[in-house]
């Protein structure tokens, strides 16, 4: 078994490169499923979930070339792709549901696995079937696959969706693509991955208007091209290190990201205290779209911003909502900043039902948390200490790493793989901003079942 050990406390200095969104790419890839030929993306992070991504795309008869040191992906799309997506990849990686409306688009008919509940709550997919639905489809669940069928194709539709689900926006966004007339999804998240497929669809032939806003207007169109398309960055990643500046009363610069890309995070990090300050060449491109089509051209090394933390942070008060608003995936990290910070601080998550499971593991390190309903209300010791904890999903993984720099002594954090997920190289950056962080292995835990 690899775990992580971590030796705090320790402040982390130095600069970091964040490469292009794991909750983009993912999307991308599926997007072009959507065009036969070869379409090339890149600014691609080197994690586990592109690689899941590129066996599902496989299975579907694409003929891949992917380069991780140079982050490129060379996808060549068939003219008669498959329409399964399997189990064992789908239960590996829930994001896998995004193949669902390309291939309903374009090959009128999809049989994806149904994820399995996963550690942040149920989320359900009911708001991607009546989508579908409203566009021509027929869509049920069958023997565990959600299966979609449109068998004359599917036709554009006035779609509401009663939240702006990341998830459904995508899948109906590209099936709309190809839709006979005019879809409008009203409600639509906002989210910057969503700017990029946008672009990227744009870029294809796709007729897409009201990119950025909450209505999303696609004039389907017969056939889409493939297409050259480079990652927007990671604003969950660049966020990550921004938090571990704050919370380890460190001094880091985070590149490769616009810093229009996590506006309420710089907001909270400056009242707990932190030195906010985006670098020179951000400033360059006003509005988000156009910041994000800008870095699709011509990158965005130049573009960033640097945290300088506190001796001790301010405790904050948070509450996750769609973009603009505190992103759900950076919750993890505001609550390992108020453990450790001065006062009570409160967090409120409006996305996700179940996710707290890593409370109790911070817990663990003598975080003083209690739990009611959707708020946990964090009062600050003074430090924590060193322990044995587990990684639930991707974010409460890094998070734990972080807190556990900012404990006293050994903190050792198993199930790993989850950071591996959405993280290019998390330990080897660590490292270079002075952790004292090693991947080490260790036995398997005890087997109950052997007493048996
Ligand atoms: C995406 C991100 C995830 C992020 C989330 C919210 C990827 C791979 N994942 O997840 O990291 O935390 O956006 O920003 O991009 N819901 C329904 N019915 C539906 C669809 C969603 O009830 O048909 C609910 C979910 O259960 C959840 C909420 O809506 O409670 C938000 O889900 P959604 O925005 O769809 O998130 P994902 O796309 O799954």
């Amino acid at each position: 078994m690899e775990i992580l050990s971590v030796n705090g406390p320790h402040r982390l200095t130095g600069d970091v490169t964040v490469r292009g969104a794991k909750n983009s790419i993912l999307k991308l890839m599926a997007a072009t499923l959507l065009a036969p030929g070869r379409s090339v993306i890149s600014n691609v992070p080197r994690i586990l979930d592109v690689s899941i991504m590129t066996e599902l795309l496989r299975r579907l008869g694409c003929e891949i070339d992917y380069d991780p040191e140079a982050g490129v992906i060379d996808i060549d799309v068939p003219e008669e792709p498959g329409i399964q997506a399997d189990y064992e990849l789908v239960r590996a990686m829930r994001a896998s549901i995004c193949v669902l409306g390309p291939l309903t688009g374009r090959m009128r008919a999809a049989h994806v696995a149904m994820p399995g509940g996963d550690a942040i709550g149920s989320r359900g997919l009911d708001m991607h079937q009546a989508g579908l639905e409203a566009m021509g489809a027929s869509a049920h669940l069958d023997h565990g696959y959600f299966i979609a069928e449109a068998p004359d194709g599917l036709t554009g539709a006035e779609i509401h969706l009663p939240f702006p689900s990341v998830g459904a926006t995508e899948n109906l966004l590209m099936a709309a693509t190809l839709a006979d007339g005019t879809t409008i999804i009203d409600n639509a998240a906002k989210e910057p991955e969503i700017i990029d497929i946008c672009l990227m669809l744009q870029a294809m032939g796709a007729q897409i208007s009201g990119i950025g806003t909450k209505t999303l207007t696609i004039e389907g169109v017969d056939r889409l091209h493939p297409v050259k398309h480079r990652v927007v960055g990671d604003r969950i990643v660049a966020g990550s290190w921004a938090f571990a500046a704050a919370i380890t009363g460190g001094d880091i610069t985070v590149r490769g990201i616009d810093p229009q890309l996590l506006p309420h995070v710089f907001e909270h990090l400056r009242a707990a205290g932190a030195e906010v300050s985006v670098l020179s060449g951000s400033a360059d491109t006003e509005g988000l779209v156009a910041g994000i089509a800008a870095a699709n051209e011509h990158g965005a090394q130049d573009m960033g911003f640097r945290v300088i933390g506190p001796q001790r942070p301010h405790s904050i008060r948070v509450a996750t909502l769609p973009f603009p608003g505190f992103p759900t995936d950076l919750q993890p990290f505001a609550v390992a900043l108020n453990a450790i910070a001065d006062g009570v601080g409160l967090l409120t998550e409006n996305l996700f039902e179940a996710r707290w499971r890593f409370v109790h593991e911070l817990a663990r390190l003598g975080a003083e948390i209690t739990i009611d309903g959707n708020h946990a209300l964090v009062t600050g010791v003074d430090s924590l200490s060193g322990a044995e904890v587990e990684a639930s999903d991707i974010r409460a993984g890094a998070a734990l790493v972080i807190a556990g720099l900012a404990a006293e002594g050994r903190t050792e954090v198993s199930e790993v793989d989850h950071i591996d997920r959405g993280y290019e190289g998390f330990v080897e950056q660590l490292q270079s901003l002075g952790a004292d962080v090693q991947r080490v292995d260790k036995p398997e835990p005890f087997d109950i079942d052997s007493l048996a």
